[in-house]
């Protein structure tokens, strides 16, 4: 492998807000180095189909502040086989590509080491998901503006579930992990969370409900993981194991994915994006950027996408004390 002169930055599976403040800190910091830049449209179908431009400073412009991503993404199934990740490589030699720069999750980061296992071209992740489910990080870029939106939502749904003494049961997301339930629980002043992390008891639950309304709280809400059935599944046995209880769902959906990305967002896309063409000119590859108490580290992406990112027991003891 010699000297790198140039690099390929893609965004891939779900879109999260803080994409196009890294994709602008890769950029700037490679054209930085006097590397060339290309933006590679669509994810891997744009590495596969050759969908790649030069980008410039200024094909940068005025992105910091915007969600969703400017070079968009895609979820490709062609990647997922050897003759489309040759294609990809084919792409990668046609336009002189030295290193590949990947914003996206766990599917994204997975679709990298195995592109990087077949062929000669070093590979740097960065941790770009809503979800927040990569080991190796505190924070995943998009997941803080997730957050932010969907406590914003849920204090919105206060009022009305206040208004009529209802308990609500609101549908976040995360694939499988419950760190955007169990913490905007803890923001929103929720009764409870339901984390595909750890069990949930229904009778527990409703003890819980009826506590409160022992206690005249006027509503209850319970911020349910997508995972395992998600809301409706919980507000229907709610419904019919506890009749007195009126149960409302509300499933937040895309929502949570857009918007403008929080400055704690953007200030991780951009630290991130700097440090990866650091590590790229320290020889480092197949690594993911994670920052962890505060500090840049560089995580083997086979390690960040397979080990477990578990929720600590001391939040779920703090969502458990603060519903009382
Ligand atoms: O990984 C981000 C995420 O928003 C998950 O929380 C969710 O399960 C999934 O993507 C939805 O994927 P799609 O955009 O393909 O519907």
């Amino acid at each position: 492998m010699g000297k790198i002169k140039s690099v390929g930055i893609l965004t891939s599976g779900g879109d999260s807000p803080g994409m196009n403040a890294a994709i602008r800190a890769v950029t700037r910091a490679a054209i930085y180095e006097g590397w060339k830049v290309f933006g590679i449209y669509r994810g891997y179908e744009g590495l596969i189909s050759g969908d790649v431009k030069e980008f410039t400073t200024e094909s940068v412009s005025g992105i910091i502040f915007e969600g969703g991503t400017i070079l968009r993404t895609s979820r490709s199934k062609d990647f997922m086989t050897v003759e489309g990740r040759a294609k990809a490589y084919e792409t990668i030699k046609k336009f002189g590509i030295d290193a590949l720069i990947v914003i996206g999750g766990n599917g994204s980061l997975s679709g990298a080491q195995e592109l990087t296992s077949e062929y000669d071209i070093p590979v740097i992740g960065l941790p770009g998901t809503i979800d927040n489910d990569l080991y190796g990080t505190d924070n995943t870029i998009g997941y803080d503006t997730a957050l932010n939106t969907i406590v914003e939502c849920v204090d919105k749904i206060h009022d009305t579930a206040n208004s009529h003494n209802r308990i609500f049961f609101i549908e976040v997301m995360g694939r499988d992990a419950g760190f955007l339930a169990m913490n905007s629980a803890i923001a929103a002043g929720a009764e409870a969370a339901i984390i595909p992390e750890s069990s949930t008891n229904i009778d527990q639950l409703a003890a819980y409900i009826e506590r409160g309304i022992r206690k005249s709280k006027r509503s209850s809400i319970v911020i349910v993981s997508e995972a395992d059935g998600g809301a409706m599944h919980y507000a229907e046995r709610m419904h019919n194991e506890y009749p007195q209880f009126d149960v409302r769902v509300s499933i937040l959906g895309y929502v949570q994915r857009g918007g403008r990305p929080s400055a704690l967002d953007r200030i991780l896309a951009s630290r991130m994006g700097v440090a990866a063409i650091e590590a790229l000119k320290e020889g480092q590859r197949n690594v993911m950027i994670g920052v962890i108490n505060d500090k840049m580290v560089n995580i083997p992406i086979a390690q960040a996408v397979k080990k477990d990112k578990p929720i600590g027991e001391e939040l779920i003891n703090v969502l458990s004390v603060l519903s009382i």
